[in-house]
């Protein structure tokens, strides 16, 4: 089997870039998968996709690799590229790990992402976009309040001063995410309490892998509990050995099973697929409210998923094949069910196939049009 491992290679593509850290983990989850991947018959080839550069596309199209393993987080240093990519991939007809363009938009578009929240009924705190300093005075909503970029992800923009308890401090955050970001900023109610991730795997059924807890320690004790960009990437900074995340287990059932509860249909609100995660804040009235949504989570082996999967009992190498699996079981059937032979993995079950897929030459259509004949 062929993998191709793509990911986005543009962390040095800006002098001053707010998540340049985030971006280059990104290399070293698909190095570690190439290497977790390749033994026997199966090669796993990273592939950077390098700036907004289209060369990735006809590589993969000569390629044909039975599977794309899809890493990018951003096209050109911008996290709203991401949606991109599964696009171009639909247009290859290649099946490819993760969630499909539309979860990944609307995730890093979180204000759109919460209005859909909140019309199924799962919890999400109350929130405002901003869009130009001067509606700063619209916003409706009781301090203390949060503020963050709202098309972003990895705590980009988060710092102690994301917080704010006046207008005054509201506006100035309001301003920083606009100006560092060139984006909407989001206005969200501040929830106290603990911060808790849900880690997702899987399609059908969809299991939760043990919960994780953020541990906000000393450096915390006078500061807002949250994490910020230092506390997530900057390995030296007191915020980041302040704040370990571990693989928790909860002394009451009932708040698990309703946090799994609320993650499970926060993920099925975007239509994610196959790994994600979602983190959730509880209320001191124990209530959880979804924060964030991430589809395509970070699949770093010291990164929380793993972490979690290994307190599961599966191993990185084991995940690695664990999510090839899910990707091609989603994309082709189940391995029992699936047709044998050459090029037999591009004869797609007609009920999972994306719309583009297999439209992308002459020789995928006439596959097609003789499995439909049959
Ligand atoms: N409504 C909220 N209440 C309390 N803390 C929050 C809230 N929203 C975000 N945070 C804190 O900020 C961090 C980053 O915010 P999040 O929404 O997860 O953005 P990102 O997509 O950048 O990870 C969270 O991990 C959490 O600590
Ligand atoms: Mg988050």
């Amino acid at each position: 089997m062929h993998i191709a491992i793509l990911y986005n290679r543009d962390h040095e593509l800006l002098e001053d870039d707010p998540g340049r850290e985030a971006r280059e983990d990104v290399t070293r989850v698909a190095t570690a998968l190439s290497e977790a991947l390749t033994r026997g018959d199966t090669h796993a080839e990273p592939l950077a996709v390098e700036g907004s550069r289209l060369d990735f596309v006809d590589l993969l199209a000569r390629m044909q690799p039975d599977l794309v393993i899809n890493l990018c987080e951003s096209v050109a240093a911008d996290s709203r590229g991401e949606m991109v990519i599964p696009c171009l991939l639909d247009m290859l007809g290649l099946p490819y790990t993760g969630s499909p363009a539309l979860s990944l938009g609307l995730a890093l578009h979180k204000d759109k992402a919460k209005e859909l929240l909140k019309v199924r009924g799962v919890s999400t705190p109350g929130f405002a976009r901003v869009d130009r300093l001067e509606d700063v005075g619209l916003v409706d909503l009781p301090f203390p309040l949060i503020v963050k970029p709202a098309r972003e992800d990895a705590s980009m923009g988060i710092s102690g001063d994301s917080v704010v308890h006046d207008r005054a401090a509201l506006g100035r955050a309001v301003e920083a995410v606009l100006r560092t970001f060139q984006q909407p900023a989001l206005v969200e109610q501040f929830i106290p309490g603990r911060e808790i991730y849900v880690p997702l795997l899987g399609n059908n059924p969809r299991r939760a892998l043990p919960l994780t807890e953020i541990r906000f320690g000393k450096h915390f004790e006078d500061r807002p509990n949250i994490v910020t960009y230092a506390a997530k990437w900057e390995s030296n900074s007191p915020e980041y050995k302040d704040s370990p995340s571990a693989p928790c287990q909860l002394e009451d059932p009932v708040l698990e099973a309703r946090l799994v509860k609320t993650a499970v249909e926060a993920f099925a609100a975007l239509e994610c697929q196959d790994y994600g995660r979602v983190d959730l804040r509880v209320s001191p009235e124990g209530v959880p409210y979804v924060i964030d949504i991430n589809p395509n989570c970070d699949l770093h082996p010291d990164a929380g998923f793993a972490k979690a999967a290994r307190a599961a009992g599966i191993d990185y190498p084991a995940l690695a094949t664990r999510l090839v699996e899910i990707a091609l079981e989603r994309a082709h059937g189940h391995p029992t069910t699936r047709r044998k032979g050459p090029g037999a993995a591009r004869f797609l079950d007609p009920a999972n196939r994306n719309v583009l897929a297999g439209r992308s030459n002459g020789r995928n259509r006439a596959r097609r049009s003789r499995a439909s004949a049959e």
